[in-house]
């Protein structure tokens, strides 16, 4: 099954980047094609009955699958950036991470009022980061139309903090 597959993939690195903080490694997994293709062909399925308009990630681990998965459903992927990498006009917000605290920002003509999105990253760990992306689509008036993580650490909750923008939240691995 895919979440084994994935879960035998990633790595623990303890004490990165900080004391104290357990980094999850999925760089194992970008060498295995197959398993790569078997992610996005896993988020395609769950995603069969959704009705969004574009894919926005969150750099970087975010650009990874969520432009894979963008172009294997052939909709428009949003790269949504740390702060002072986008050239054009943005729209920003600031979040607080598992360590630290960041400002991330998305070009002001990513989308149109009204364009539902789904949102894309490795790893749901706090959820700070993907609660910082749903405000921000908010503020562009767009839709969150649900998120897709590869993998969830679900004993930090970070689903609560999610259940308000949208209900369809997909996981392949949980913890
Ligand atoms: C990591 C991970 C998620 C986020 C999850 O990114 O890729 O984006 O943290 O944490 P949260 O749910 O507590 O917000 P990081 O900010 O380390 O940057 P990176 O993707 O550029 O490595
Ligand atoms: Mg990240």
């Amino acid at each position: 099954m895919i979440e084994e597959s994935i879960k035998k993939s990633i790595r623990d690195i303890v004490d990165f980047p900080k004391p104290g903080i357990v980094f999850i490694d999925i760089t194992p997994i970008l060498k295995d094609q197959n398993l790569c293709s078997n992610i996005v062909d896993a988020f395609v399925e769950e995603l069969k009955d959704l009705d969004f308009d574009a894919i926005a990630g969150i750099e970087s681990r975010g650009f990874l699958f969520g432009l894979m998965l963008a172009n294997k459903l052939n909709k428009p992927f949003i790269p949504i950036r740390k702060a002072g990498k986008l050239p054009y006009t943005t729209i920003q917000q600031s979040y607080d991470l598992e360590y630290g605290s960041a400002v991330i920002e998305v070009h002001a003509d990513a989308f149109k009022p009204g364009a539902k999105i789904l949102i894309h990253d490795d790893l749901l760990a706090t959820g700070g980061t993907v609660e910082a992306t749903s405000l921000l689509i908010q503020k562009m008036e767009g839709i969150v139309a649900g998120f897709t993580f590869i993998v969830g650490l679900e004993f930090l909750n970070g689903k609560n903090k999610l259940a308000h923008f949208s209900k369809n939240i997909y996981t392949l691995a949980k913890y």
